[in-house]
């Protein structure tokens, strides 16, 4: 397609990464009995899904992605409380915009200050009352401790959408979605040794719930994976323990260190986060790192970030064929939906199609 194409139907440049899901969808058999088990589960962290279980989800999300006008009313009748007691932008409105696709209603928290909690209300007497309004709970929240003081008053299903430095398990569900809309061989547990890809990540998983979630979701499907290297500012290294656990469950995790430049030619993906909550304010990573045009990385490579994006990703990779993090963006509303229909008891209404 030439450029004046593009204008004129308003798609994307081909150079802009974005499989379509039906290749996806091909790779996974068919079979949505692991789909069952996330009835009425909370969702806490990215450690509690089985690979049959998430591939089964990625299924039913690229299903409606393929066919985003096909199932609009699975959960007419259900309403959602989406709480963000920390700014968001992909995370809140891309759950909102999935419960809004499936037919249901949604009551919208963006300030804390405008609730109880501000008069001293506990999260846990919220919960207690969110149980009257809503069939699901999505939260994020600054601290850590807010997921468990909520959920210990629910008997609604809760999604943990970011808890301070802990986790962000529904990021990284989207993260691994790419990677295998991207590479949909990857999901094949006798893969040959050769097909393993290789990861940079750069970022802190001891103080980003971005990369801890990422790389709990890679020791899920650690075949695919021939090394993960992660790359840091000097001051900021990993802390050693973290870096074991996730050795320990089978990932062969690198430290890269600052040695970005040398060793980005040899991979194939690149996952790239700058920010980490401490309590009620961010801090910035990695600013020895910025990815350009020149950076030169592997023929064939994709970027991925979770954004915001900060000066670490250049805009002017947006055009480019690495420029996968928007179609992980777009992806995350798919994989959502997939998850709010199983936690709602209405994966019934979608089963043909799972
Ligand atoms: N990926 C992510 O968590 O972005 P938001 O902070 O905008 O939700």
């Amino acid at each position: 397609m030439d450029e004046k194409a593009h204008i004129l139907t308003r798609e994307k440049p081909d150079v802009q990464g974005d499989a379509h899901p039906k290749q996806l969808l091909r790779t996974i058999l068919e079979d949505g009995d692991h789909l069952l088990p996330l009835e009425q589960q909370h969702i806490l962290s990215a450690d509690q899904f089985s690979p049959e279980t998430l591939l089964q989800l990625f299924r039913l999300a690229a299903k409606y992605e393929a066919n985003p006008d096909r199932f609009s009313t699975p959960l007419q009748g259900k309403i959602l409380i989406s709480a963000f007691y920390e700014p968001s932008t992909r995370t809140r409105l891309s759950f909102e915009s999935a419960w809004h696709r499936l037919g249901g209603d949604i009551m919208s928290i963006t300030d804390r200050s405008t609730t109880g909690i501000a008069k001293g209300e506990s999260l846990s007497d919220v919960g207690e009352m969110f149980n009257n309004y809503a069939d699901c709970v999505v939260l994020r929240d600054t601290r850590i401790e807010s997921l468990n003081e909520m959920r210990s008053s629910l008997r609604i299903p809760i999604i943990n959408a970011g808890n301070g430095l802990d986790e962000h398990p529904t990021q990284a569900m989207a993260d691994i979605y790419t990677i295998f809309k991207w590479r949909p061989e990857l999901i094949n547990k006798d893969l040959e040794p050769e097909k393993r890809i290789k990861v940079g990540i750069i970022g802190v998983p001891d103080k980003m719930r971005t990369v801890r979630s990422l790389l709990k979701i890679f020791s899920t499907f650690k075949h695919a994976f021939a090394e993960v290297y992660l790359f840091n500012d000097e001051n900021d290294a990993c802390d050693k323990q973290v870096l074991q656990e996730f050795i320990d469950r089978g990932l062969n995790i690198i430290e890269g260190g600052t040695r970005f430049k040398e060793l980005v030619p040899e991979l194939d993906v690149v996952y790239i986060n700058a920010i980490a909550w401490t309590g009620d304010d961010f801090q910035t990573f990695g600013k020895d790192f910025t990815l350009t045009p020149e950076t030169p990385f592997k023929k064939g490579a994709i970027v991925l970030h979770p954004l915001a994006r900060g000066e670490e990703l250049s805009h002017e990779l947006d055009q480019t064929g690495f420029n996968w993090y928007f179609s992980q963006a777009r992806g995350a509303v798919f994989v959502r939906m997939a998850l709010l229909t199983c936690l709602v008891h209405r994966k019934g209404r979608v089963l043909d199609v799972v």
